[in-house]
C-alpha cells in the first residue's frame, strides 16, 4: 500500500478526480505491475496497472490489487474498476480509503458480490492524508478552501498608502506559485482585483506559466476593466457575487473545483473566515514591521480569548527570510480526521480551561463539564 500511495503522489494534485495508485501482486506477494492514475479522461490506476501487466506478459489472474481508493462502480469516461478487476480474475482487494462518491461508489461491494474478498482501510490515515482535499470537496459539495495571507509579522498586508507588493520575499512567492500550479481554482475578492490588478498566473521561476493554470475566480459585484491583467493569458475566468459565501463555494464545487486557494484580500479573508469555511491557513509571514495599515484579518467578532478561530499547526517552513506556516481547521471532536497534536480536538489552555472544537469553531466548556 505504501508504494501505492506513492505511485498515487505522482498523478496531478489538481482536477476533478482523486490521485489513486495500484500494485498487482503475485501470489508471493511479488509486485507484478503498477498503474496510477493521471487525471482526468485517462485510465484509473486498476486499469492502468491492469495494462501494465498485459504489457509485460503478465496474466493478471490470480493477482491480489492493493490500491489506494476503492475501485469505482460507475460509468464515467471510463467503465468501472471494480467490473475491470473482476473479469481480471484478481483474487483479492486491498483498499486504504472507501469511496465517499455517491457517483461511484459501491465497488467494495461489486467485487464482493462475485466471491473477491475485500479489505478497506489499510494505511487509511495516509490515504486520507493524500486525497485531503478531494475527499473534503466530494463529501461536502464545495471545494477545500486554503486561505493565504501574506504578511509583516504585525499581520499587516498592506502599508498606508495601500501598496502591497512584495512583503514576502522571492522564495516565499515562488513557493505560492507551486501551489497555484496545485490547486483547481484561486479566488480573490473584486478590492483586490481592482486595486493590485494581479494575473493570478502560476508561475515558474523564470517568468514562464506552469502547464496548468487554475481558474481564476473574482468574487464581488463590481465589474473588471477591460485591461484587466486577470482577462490577459492564464486560466479561465469566473466572477461570481460573494454575498453568499455558501451559494459561491456550492457554484465552484459544481464545476468540480475541488481545492480553492484564495489570496485575499483582508475582506474577503475576514468573510471567509467569519463563515467558518476556511479549512487550511498558508501564513506566509515576512519578519517585516509596518506598525500601520490593512491587517490580513479584521473583525470577526471575537471579544474574548476562548473564542478565537483556532486552527492546528501541520507544518512550518523557512524561505529564506520568511516562514511559512500551514495550519488546519480543527476538526469536529468525534470526526474522522482529527489534526495530529490536536488530542481529538481537544485544546488545554495555559488558565487550565478546556475547549473542544464544534463544527471547526472551539466550544467552551462550562465548569462543570470540565
Ligand atoms: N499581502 C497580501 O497577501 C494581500 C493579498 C490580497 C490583497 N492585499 C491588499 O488588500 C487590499 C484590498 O483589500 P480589500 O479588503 O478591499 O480586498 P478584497 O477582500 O479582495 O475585496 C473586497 C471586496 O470583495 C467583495 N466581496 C465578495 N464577497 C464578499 C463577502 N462575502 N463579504 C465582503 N466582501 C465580499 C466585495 O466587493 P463588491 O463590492 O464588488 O461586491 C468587497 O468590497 C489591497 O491593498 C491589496 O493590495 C494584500
Amino acid at each position: 500500500m505504501r508504494r501505492a500511495l506513492a505511485l498515487a503522489a505522482l498523478g496531478p494534485a489538481h482536477g476533478p478526480n482523486p490521485r489513486v495508485g495500484c500494485v498487482l501482486l503475485d501470489p508471493g506477494g511479488r509486485t507484478v505491475a503498477e498503474g496510477y492514475h493521471r487525471g482526468a479522461g485517462t485510465p484509473h490506476a486498476e486499469a492502468a496497472a491492469l495494462a501494465d501487466a498485459r504489457s509485460r506478459g503478465v496474466d493478471p489472474r490470480g493477482t491480489t490489487a492493493v490500491v489506494t481508493l476503492e475501485p469505482c462502480a460507475h460509468h464515467g469516461r471510463t467503465g468501472p474498476c471494480a467490473d475491470a478487476l473482476i473479469d481480471a480474475g484478481v483474487a483479492a482487494v486491498h483498499v486504504a480509503v472507501g469511496d465517499p462518491n455517491p457517483v461511484a461508489t459501491g465497488g467494495a461491494d461489486r467485487l464482493r458480490a462475485a466471491g473477491i474478498p475485500v479489505t478497506v482501510g489499510l494505511l487509511a490515515d495516509e490515504g486520507e492524508e493524500l486525497l485531503r482535499a478531494w475527499l473534503h470537496a466530494v463529501r461536502a459539495g464545495r471545494p477545500y478552501v486554503t486561505l493565504k495571507l501574506a504578511t509583516s509579522l504585525d499581520g499587516r498586508v498592506a502599508a498606508v498608502d495601500g501598496t502591497s507588493r512584495w512583503i514576502t520575499g522571492a522564495r516565499a512567492r515562488a513557493h505560492a506559485h507551486t501551489v497555484r500550479a496545485q490547486v483547481d481554482a484561486i479566488a480573490v475578492g473584486s478590492g483586490t482585483a481592482l486595486t493590485d490588478d494581479p494575473s493570478l498566473t502560476a508561475r515558474r521561476t523564470d517568468g514562464g506559466l506552469f502547464d496548468h493554470q487554475p481558474l481564476r475566480v473574482v468574487l464581488g459585484r463590481r465589474p473588471l476593466p477591460d485591461g484587466a491583467r486577470l482577462r490577459g493569458p492564464g486560466g479561465e475566468l469566473l466572477q461570481l457575487p460573494g454575498d453568499d459565501l455558501d451559494a459561491a463555494l456550492r457554484a465552484l464545487g459544481d464545476r468540480e473545483v475541488r481545492h480553492l486557494l484564495v489570496e485575499g484580500g483582508p475582506t474577503l479573508a475576514t468573510a471567509l473566515l467569519a463563515a467558518d469555511a476556511v479549512d487550511e491557513l498558508h501564513a506566509y509571514v515576512a519578519p517585516v514591521l509596518l506598525g500601520a495599515g490593512a491587517t490580513a484579518v479584521g473583525d470577526l467578532g471575537v471579544t474574548t480569548i476562548g473564542d478565537a478561530a483556532r486552527f492546528a499547526t501541520e507544518d512550518v517552513t523557512r524561505l529564506g527570510d520568511d516562514l511559512l506556516l500551514v495550519a488546519r481547521r480543527i476538526a469536529p471532536a468525534a470526526g474522522p480526521a482529527a489534526p495530529a497534536g490536536s488530542a481529538g480536538g481537544e485544546i488545554e489552555y495555559e488558565n487550565g480551561s478546556v475547549h473542544t472544537a464544534q463544527h471547526g469553531r472551539p466550544r467552551r466548556h462550562t465548569e462543570e463539564e470540565i
